[in-house]
């Protein structure tokens, strides 16, 4: 087997530890440094994709929507986001880290069919909470897959997201009949009291990272009232 090749490497904001993206052959990984270790690799992206197929099922034959997508990642959300949403939708992808966003236009970007290419595509290289807060009933789907669940563990500066005041801002943010699809490594109770007490009505499902087998992860999807 071919040996790994370091392709690049990235600090995250506030001494969050470093990324480096690898390559062996098709594969690509991207870890953290430390005991986190791998956080992505391109053959397991099944619940990344599962994230936007849960969280834009309402929005197949939907006019002019707009959809907020936090991470970028290796891109398989935001590609599975524009497989479901019509020419006239938007997108905004949301990443903290800007060498991200710039390994997907490069060789990184093959993995998930390039969406930045996508002319529907915008991309804000921060944090996603900035596109949330004070913003009222501007987005049809709010999809998030930026730390390893509601827990956070990866990056301590996301538990606003999951907050109390972070779910209740998120729900101003959607439209009537908007959904928040959250990614998490597993299922978490207090999280589903949080979005309920915020008005979503909430599922729980149950994705796995490959199709049909591997690890069981969980997508909240959370629905606001529709009007
Ligand atoms: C697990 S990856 C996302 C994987 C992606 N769903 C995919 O399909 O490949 C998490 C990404 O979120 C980014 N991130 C973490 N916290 C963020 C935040 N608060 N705002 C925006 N991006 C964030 C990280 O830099 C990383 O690229």
């Amino acid at each position: 087997m071919k040996p790994w090749i370091e392709l690049g490497t990235a600090q995250i904001p506030n001494d969050g530890g470093v990324l480096t993206l690898r390559q062996r052959d098709q594969e690509f990984s991207i870890s953290l440094s430390g005991p986190r270790g791998e956080l992505m690799n391109s053959r397991r992206f099944n619940s990344e994709q599962q994230l936007s197929v849960l969280g834009c099922a309402h929005l197949k034959s939907h006019k002019g929507a707009r959809v907020v997508v936090g991470g970028m990642g290796m891109g398989y959300t935001l590609a599975a986001a524009l497989d479901v949403l019509s020419p006239d939708a938007s997108v905004i992808v949301a990443d903290l880290i800007p060498e991200v966003v710039e390994w997907n236009r490069g060789p990184l970007g093959e993995c998930a069919g390039r969406p930045l290419d996508d002319n529907r595509v915008g991309v804000h290289i921060g944090d996603v909470a900035e596109l949330l807060v004070n913003r009222s009933g501007e987005y049809d789907a709010v999809l998030l897959d930026v730390d390893n669940g509601p827990e956070g563990l990866t990056h301590s500066d996301n538990n606003w997201l999951y907050s109390v005041e972070g779910t209740s801002s998120i729900y101003r943010s959607l439209r009537p009949g908007g959904v928040l699809a959250v990614w998490s490594a597993s299922p978490d109770t207090f999280y589903v009291g949080r979005l309920k007490k915020a008005g979503f009505r909430v599922e729980v499902k149950t994705v796995r990272e490959r199709p049909g087998k591997g690890a069981r992860h969980a997508i909240f999807v959370a629905r606001k009232k529709s009007g």
